[in-house]
């Protein structure tokens, strides 16, 4: 069994090659990243040199490239986790996540119907169906809720779900798509709140929360997505759509407070900040199919994962400072300088 995985440098693509290595010890997994900023290969120094892995450099929207891989490789299963994940640069800079997220998905179908993969599964997101709203905590996004999305990011990832369901009713490519909730946990970059939280309490710098901090959002832990991508790609059905998420939810402001907690560090860091343009309000997944079909269940409690969590940026300052000092810097004062 040959599985290609994209974006396997960055947080969750990495989870899931470890995951996978270490779940089934015969499979051999190629990974494919053009390791962007948000790429770091040094994530992947426990597997490089295992005999059942092997890296490519390349960008998913090299149309040459990907097909040369992919006739070399033959992949049974292709999963892709590549892409442009955050909402604030794609509202400074659209373009690359039409690229990355709409032209790059369609680039690898095209190479799975031409080597006759026997699944392309797409990683997508449950910014898709936009947001709900704060006085209707009975209101949960299910597969049939309808796509309206409200952010550059979560339009291009909307665009490529269609795609991917228009390969498999007009190709018939064998398609899946699961959609996740906000994951967290090791090796998540910098730049998204959790990890920059911590970050950001352990130099004592600012913590910045947009806007009042009363956004929700439905947490999930990166190895608990993992075990559900895991399933889909070996159980779940050609064609079909899968919520992943945990029943979760929580206040930014609250995340925010009881990251402070866990460090010792005082809440008189926290900055409110000007919020972000179109910012959804809450999210929250029904995950009853991925239950009833396939037997899934969320394993980690937030207050387990959480504490995980701190304590791998602690133990791993090197890989988060290492980031910090290069490119983000100049992001993170562009995105944060002016915003107070
Ligand atoms: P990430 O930003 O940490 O990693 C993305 C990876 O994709 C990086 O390694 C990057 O180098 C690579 N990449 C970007 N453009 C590429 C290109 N053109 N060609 C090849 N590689 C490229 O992202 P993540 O948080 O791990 O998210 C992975 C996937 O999961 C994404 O599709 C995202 O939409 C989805 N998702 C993320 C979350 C979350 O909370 N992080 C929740 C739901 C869904
Ligand atoms: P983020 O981690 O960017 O994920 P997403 O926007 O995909 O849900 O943000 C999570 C929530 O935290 C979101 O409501 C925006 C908010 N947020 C802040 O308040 N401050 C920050 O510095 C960041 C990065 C996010």
């Amino acid at each position: 069994m040959t599985i290609i995985v994209t974006g396997g440098a960055g947080f969750i693509g990495s989870n899931f090659i470890f995951h996978m290595l270490k779940k089934y010890p015969s499979y051999r997994i190629v990974c494919v990243d053009k390791l962007t900023y948000a790429g770091n290969l040094s994530t992947l120094k426990g597997v490089i040199s295992n005999p059942r892995f092997r890296f490519v450099k390349l960008d998913i929207c090299d149309r040459e490239g990907v097909f040369k891989l992919f006739g070399e490789e033959k992949p049974d299963i292709v999963v892709n986790f590549a892409a442009e994940t955050h909402v604030d640069r794609s509202i400074y800079n659209p373009s690359v996540f039409l690229m990355t997220n709409i032209i790059g998905t369609a680039t690898l179908m095209d190479a799975c119907l031409e080597y006759g993969a026997k699944r392309f599964h797409q990683i997508s997101t449950d910014e898709v169906y936009g947001d709900l709203p704060l006085d209707r905590p009975d209101l949960f996004f299910t597969e049939s809720t309808p796509l309206h999305t409200s952010s550059p990011y979560s339009g291009s990832k909307a665009s490529a779900d269609l795609l991917v369901l228009a390969y498999h009713r007009t190709y018939g490519l064998p398609v899946s798509i699961s959609r996740c909730s906000n994951n967290y946990g090791p090796y998540q970059f910098p730049e998204k709140l959790i990890p920059l939280i911590i970050a950001n309490a352990l130099n004592d710098k600012p913590l910045p929360v947009y806007g009042e901090g009363l956004n929700v959002r439905d947490w999930l832990y990166v190895e608990d997505h993992c075990r559900a991508v895991d399933l889909i790609i070996h159980q779940g059905k050609p064609g079909e759509v899968y919520n992943v998420g945990g029943h979760n939810e929580m206040r930014n402001i609250d995340v925010v407070k009881l990251i402070c907690g866990l460090l010792g560090k005082p809440e008189s860091l926290i900055r409110h900040v000007a919020d972000r343009k179109g910012h959804d309000m809450r999210y929250a997944i029904d995950p009853s199919k991925i239950s009833g079909e396939l037997g899934w269940l969320p394993e980690t409690k937030f207050e387990d994962g959480i504490k995980r969590t701190v304590e791998w940026y602690l133990e791993n300052r090197e890989w988060w400072e290492t980031i910090i000092s290069g490119e983000y810097k100049n992001y993170y004062e562009k995105m944060y300088g002016n915003r107070e």
